[in-house]
């Protein structure tokens, strides 16, 4: 593309050698690091080599199962007062909601109490929305491929500046107020650890001040890098948690068995009350669904990489050349971009079986075929690539899944879920998101009947 090589990928034994095994020969793409240093600034989503190391070195130390766990009744209580608010929408029983709206709004909540303990949206009023805000990244790719063409590397802030688009000034503005807060909370939290009261926050933001002050000079972030980190997470956190979150909504109303299923685990785990970490963690069938979820409903499609030197590609199976013969390796040269095919691996009828199209939770309940077994693609959760694999993985993962899991559980412990009369597709984008068929902002309209206690 635009005189690049290009290769895209679904092959396990690739994947591995591109994400994990021979990860050094294979760096983050240009653009994205320029777009997210630009949306950012230099956090773990824009750094490489030693810098990089660094960054996540100390964030990983965060989101330990230990802190998740101290963080799960943060989480629980919000969504015992996302029930409620969506309990207060249906009056008389069932009703037509727009439920992605909802899940942006419990989510951001979710994520701002657990990673700044500040409260973006207590849930409990109506807000204005501001649908023109989900084309933004569009026109930041945009202003991010007009600086390319211009030559301009070293500057990306030059290109939201002068990029002729009142989203893409919107988005600096938000980026800029974004920045403008973070460095408020971050000075708040430095201020209140130095005195010794912040010891009992258990929010990832203080425990990152915290660790950071604690770590050695050479490991220390700087403000800056502190500052980036925090809004990288909430980015990075919110748009992919909030439309897989709404993917498994959709789903789960569109296949009333496994959701009545899926009714009857929960109410027999725990009918009334807040969910512990442990409850919420047993609970095999719900684990089904989002393992299955996740696997066939990427909601990132592709990432890509960029070779560093000419390099060596084995595959799992020979395969034919461009000259027709069979061959178990491919050489790329320098500079060829790599496409990690994130949904075609997931969906891959050759590791995952005849029916990897199907969206079916029971296949997690019995053995997993012996390819996602015994051929490692390198991804961390489940052999699926939706959370990447290597040193770039995904930090949060364990934390979507915690605070996904919270909203099934309230949601179908009180709620039943079915399609509304418009039809919702879903469209790919950076991040897939749900819409009415023909319609351009994000929404997906769902009828939800009250059906059993709010307690
Ligand atoms: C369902 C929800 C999520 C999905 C599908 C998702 C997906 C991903 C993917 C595909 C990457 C790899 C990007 C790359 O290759 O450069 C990534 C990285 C990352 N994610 Fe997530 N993510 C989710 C939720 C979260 C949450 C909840 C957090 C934090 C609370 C988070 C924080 C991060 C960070 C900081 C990175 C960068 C890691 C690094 O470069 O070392 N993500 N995520």
């Amino acid at each position: 593309m635009f005189g690049n090589k290009m290769i895209y990928v679904t092959d396990p034994v690739a994947l591995n050698a591109v994400i994990a095994k021979n990860n050094q020969h294979y760096e983050e793409a240009y653009d994205f690091r320029i777009a997210t240093r630009l949306l950012f600034g230099p956090s773990l989503l824009s750094s490489t080599g030693e810098a990089h190391r660094k960054e996540r070195r100390l964030l990983l130390s965060i989101f330990s199962t230990s802190n998740l766990r101290d963080l799960t009744p943060v989480v629980a209580s919000i969504g015992t007062v996302f029930r409620k608010a969506i309990t207060s929408q249906i009056p008389n029983g069932s009703k037509d909601i727009d439920m992605h709206r909802w899940c942006t709004r419990v989510v951001l909540e979710m994520i701002g109490r657990a990673v700044l303990d500040y409260s973006f949206d207590p849930l409990n009023e109506e807000i204005e929305d501001d649908p023109a805000l989900y084309d933004v990244p569009l026109h930041f790719f945009l202003a991010i491929l007009w600086a390319k063409l211009l030559g301009i590397t070293k500057t990306p802030q030059f290109a939201a500046d002068w990029y002729p688009s009142v989203k893409v000034k919107r988005a600096k503005k938000l980026w800029d107020t974004l920045w403008d807060r973070g460095e408020v909370l971050v000075n708040e939290r430095l201020a209140s650890e130095n005195s010794g009261e912040g010891k009992m926050r258990k929010d990832i933001l203080s425990t990152l001040v915290r660790i950071n002050l604690a770590a050695n000079e050479k490991d220390r972030l700087t403000h800056d890098e502190l500052v980036a980190q925090i809004s990288t997470i909430i980015f990075g956190a919110v748009d992919t948690t909030t439309n897989t979150t709404s993917r498994m909504l959709h789903t789960l109303a569109l296949n009333p068995e496994a959701q009545e299923r899926l009714r009857l685990e929960i109410l027999s785990a725990c009918s009334i009350g807040e969910p512990s970490y442990e409850q919420i963690s047993g609970l095999p069938f719900l684990d089904a669904v989002y393992r299955e979820t996740i696997r066939a409903y990427p909601s990132v499609h592709v990432m890509n990489r960029e070779t560093q030197r000419p390099t060596i590609l084995p595959v799992w199976r020979p395969i034919e050349d461009s000259k027709g013969r069979m061959v178990n390796e491919i050489i790329l040269d320098k500079g060829v971009t790599v496409t990690i095919g994130i949904h075609g691996y997931n969906r891959s009828k050759a590791v995952w079986g005849e029916d990897a199209e199907e969206w079916r939770p029971e296949r997690w309940l019995s053995p997993l075929p012996e390819a996602v077994r015994n051929v490692p693609s390198g991804g961390i959760m489940s052999n699926t690539l939706t959370f990447m694999g290597g040193h770039r993985s995904c930090i949060g993962f364990k934390y979507a899944e915690i605070q996904i899991k919270i909203i099934l559980f309230n949601i179908f412990r009180t709620f039943k879920l079915s399609p509304a009369n418009a039809e919702v597709v879903w469209n790919t984008s950076r991040v897939a998101f749900p819409s009415v068929k023909n319609e351009d902002d994000a929404s997906m309209p769902l009828r939800v009947e009250l059906i059993g206690t709010t307690a």
